[in-house]
């Protein structure tokens, strides 16, 4: 339970690197996760270098403070192993239910890599709000695949105050909706 109440986004980073040895480990945390029809539809891109960096931050409307973590992890859904069709475009507006299944799966997966970073020290902070064509001109990716999330992640810098959350009761139901 630790690392969950543990866990903030992280906006400000140390200049501290991230070794690819902790990388690995953080990779090891997404590579066990579930996936539907154990699918394991996820890829993730390591960027340290500064000039993709920029480039992400832009395509991720300017957030500047992105640029202080020492490394991004773009994780990244293959709609192929559903789709079967390397064709097909996945972007924001793409309705196939496949695509859906891939994306749900390696946000799975995402979501075990931020807590893993906990348990070693890291901080880590989800991003959703880039545009996906700009994110895959960027970074090569295929167009058969979808961006899900840049996470930066680093030696945190701040210690944020939890967020107010709702509570078991306003969101737990039994047995039926309602
Ligand atoms: C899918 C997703 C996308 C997010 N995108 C951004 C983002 O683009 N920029 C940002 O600063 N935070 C982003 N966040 C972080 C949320 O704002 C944060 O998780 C939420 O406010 C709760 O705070 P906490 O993570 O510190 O508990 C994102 C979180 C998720 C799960």
């Amino acid at each position: 339970m630790d690392l969950f109440e543990e866990r903030r986004s992280i906006r400000k980073y140390t200049s501290q690197p991230v070794t690819d040895e902790v990388l690995h480990q953080l990779i090891e945390a997404a590579r066990v996760a579930p996936s539907g029809n154990h699918t394991q539809p996820w890829y993730f891109i390591a960027v340290r270098s500064e000039e993709t960096k920029r480039k992400i931050v832009k395509a991720d409307h300017d957030q500047e403070w992105m640029m202080g973590a020492p490394l991004f992890l773009v994780c990244v859904a293959d709609g192929y192993v559903r789709l079967k069709d390397e064709t097909i475009e996945l972007n924001e507006e793409t309705p196939y239910k496949g695509q859906k299944l891939v994306l749900r799966d390696t946000a799975i997966a995402t979501e075990h890599i931020a807590l893993k970073a906990v348990e070693l020290g890291l901080g880590t902070c989800w991003t959703g709000y880039f545009v996906q064509k700009e994110m895959k001109e960027i970074l090569g990716i295929p167009k058969d695949k979808h961006v899900v999330a840049v996470l930066t992640v680093g030696y945190p810098a701040e210690e944020p105050k939890p967020k107010e959350r709702k509570t078991v009761e306003e969101i737990l139901m039994y047995e039926r909706w309602g």
